[in-house]
């Protein structure tokens, strides 16, 4: 079980036995760890209701704990904390606990069916950084949930019935490009010509616009088209998720939503939801006690294009037929937010969230050192792809410093995964949605908060288990621990559990960056403080590589949720 949740039943009931209610028993991690690992405050609001003195019910609560043998000592401090330590011989047994336990001591969780919209690119249009961030972001909350024991379907909704279809399009008429001459790279320069050419060609604009209509009419020949734009597309975006490890289940666009559209419109005329407005058609979403202005939702343009909101109000029936899910959640940027306030609210007067919970989880923007939205050097637009071969181009510029014997192939393999380790700790280790400046050289350092420190730490311990398999030494059980090392990397693994639901319940993968920035520094405190393999005595020997063990797996079980990999060699 998980280690709060075990003290606190504990003290809860402590808490009753002594008369008092038993709410009062919530223990939490101490934050005076000088003074003691764990505490509990309940005693405080305990006496304002019962109009006594804090300290008095605080020593009639500890007084029950002595004697249990999973504290060394728990005393009370004024005003009327209970301070807790855990003793050694428990300790060990709860990391024994752990090594036997595939789930490192998670409660399981009610299990939930919950669709996780992110990545979201365009198709046709080249992937830029904010692509990054909700792919690494919403590929990470999609593996904790799972982890947590959830039904998780990732959909990558894919931006393919825009007006940047139309332009595409166009373009490639104009070029004389039959539908099956595009390729990926046709598409990189082609996207970007025909929208500058848009903006100055009022023709070819109405041209681009026509070919968007007849595409989202179904004209066969803009059908076609379409179809191979989208297939070269797909295969290039495949090769880019591919690179930084993300895999979505679904495949939808918001094209298949288009027909749940008209069902949309029905359901949103039948509910008398529908206004006029300017020709357009919109539906009311403020609520009486708003702060903010919030304005109608545009729902149907004058010309009968279909528009974002609507088309993701289609995509809510879409999945509520489909997969029937308990949360829906949307990993963009907080720019998005404005849209998704008003697609949930009008959903909600359209009957379709009935049962499904329906989140936005926003991220900031990734910025340069000038603080302002990251860019290349020339002050253009930075494509994904370009980001992602230089930071591997400087991984390997360090792999190659490396004074570690490595064929050619494991130094490709080690620039890879050092290189998406440095972009994905430097994104993941803030809160998402803080903007944070995209910093190379000191995300790609082995020293620091960085990914590549966290994989060294993980590449020692496995070397070491490797030498010890080598040479026939086995791990036993774990001892109670008797330096203060042991000791406190002891009493960070219970303390991993506490973490995967704190970063599930905020959707904050930057809890697991701290938790492992933690345990990597315990662990390499005690690895340089401590011999293992020539430790003396067989039994603290196998105690402590069966601890390096337990370590190793928790490590990689939290960087696996942040999809970084362990090099091999490093
Ligand atoms: N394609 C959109 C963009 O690039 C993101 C889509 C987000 N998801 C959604 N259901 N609207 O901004």
């Amino acid at each position: 079980m998980n280690i709060l949740s075990a003290l606190t039943e504990t003290l809860s009931d402590a808490f009753a036995k002594c008369g008092y209610d038993a709410s009062y028993g919530v223990v939490t991690i101490s934050n005076r760890p000088d003074l003691c690992h764990y505490q509990c405050n309940g005693a405080l609001p305990a006496a304002k209701a019962h109009k006594k003195n804090p300290l008095a019910i605080a020593g009639e609560a500890a007084a029950l704990l002595q004697g249990d043998g999973r504290f060394s000592s728990v005393e009370t401090a004024p005003p009327g904390f209970i301070n807790l330590r855990l003793s050694d011989v428990y300790l060990a047994s709860l990391a024994k606990d752990m090594a036997a336990d595939e789930r490192l001591l998670l409660p399981l969780m009610e299990r939930k069916t919950i669709i996780v919209d992110y990545g979201g690119p365009n198709v046709a249009k080249p992937l830029h950084v904010g692509h990054l961030r909700s792919a690494i972001i919403g590929e990470s909350l999609c593996r904790l949930a799972r982890f947590l024991g959830h039904k998780v379907i990732g959909d990558i909704h894919l931006g393919d019935w825009g007006l940047q279809m139309g332009l595409v399009i166009a373009e490639m008429e104009e070029r004389g490009l039959g539908a099956d001459g595009v390729t990926a790279e046709d598409l990189n320069e082609i996207y970007p010509a025909a929208s500058a050419k848009a903006k100055t060609d009022a023709a070819f604009a109405e041209k681009a616009a026509a070919r968007t209509a007849a595409l989202q009419k179904g004209d066969p020949g803009a059908r076609k088209d379409w179809a191979s734009i989208m297939s070269v597309s797909k295969a290039d975006l495949r090769r880019s998720y591919d690179i930084l490890g993300v895999s979505f289940n679904c495949w939808y666009g918001e094209s298949d939503a288009d027909p749940y559209v008209p069902r949309v419109m029905n359901i949103l005329q039948e509910r008398g939801l529908l206004r006029e407005s300017e020709g357009a058609l919109v539906v009311d979403v403020a609520l009486p006690d708003d702060k903010e202005p919030m304005p109608p939702m545009l729902v149907q343009k004058t010309n009968g294009a279909d528009i974002y909101g609507t088309t993701d109000l289609g995509t809510l029936l879409q999945r509520k037929e489909l997969f029937d899910p308990d949360e829906a959640w949307y990993v963009t940027d907080n720019r998005q937010a404005f849209h998704f306030k008003q697609v949930f609210r009008c959903a909600k007067l359209a009957g379709l969230l009935e049962k499904i919970q329906c989140f936005h989880f926003p991220f900031g923007t990734m910025n340069g050192k000038d603080g302002k939205p990251y860019k290349t050097r020339e002050g253009g637009v930075m494509r994904l792809n370009d980001l992602i071969d230089t930071v591997v181009e400087n991984a390997l510029r360090k792999v190659n410093e490396s004074d570690i014997p490595m064929t050619g192939e494991e130094k490709t393999e080690a620039a890879y995964k050092l290189g998406m380790a440095a972009l994905k700790i430097g994104d993941m280790q803030n809160h998402r949605t803080k903007d944070y400046v995209f910093d190379m050289d000191r995300f790609l350092s082995s020293e620091g908060k960085t990914g590549p420190y966290l994989q060294y730490t993980v590449v020692r311990i496995r070397s070491v288990l490797a030498k010890a398999r080598e040479a026939g030494i086995a791990a036993g059980e774990i001892l109670p621990p008797e330096t203060d090392a042991e000791r406190d990397l002891l009493l960070a693994l219970p303390l991993v559990s506490d973490a995967l639901l704190r970063a599930f319940s905020d959707k904050a993968p930057s809890v697991l960056c701290e938790t492992l920035f933690d345990m990597a520094g315990r662990f390499n405190r005690f690895y340089f403080e401590h011999k293992i393999l020539q430790c003396p005595g067989h039994a603290l020997r196998a105690s402590r590589l069966a601890m390096l063990g337990l370590v190793d797996r928790v490590l990689t079980v939290l960087l696996d949720i942040l999809s970084v990999e362990i090099p091999s060699h490093m």
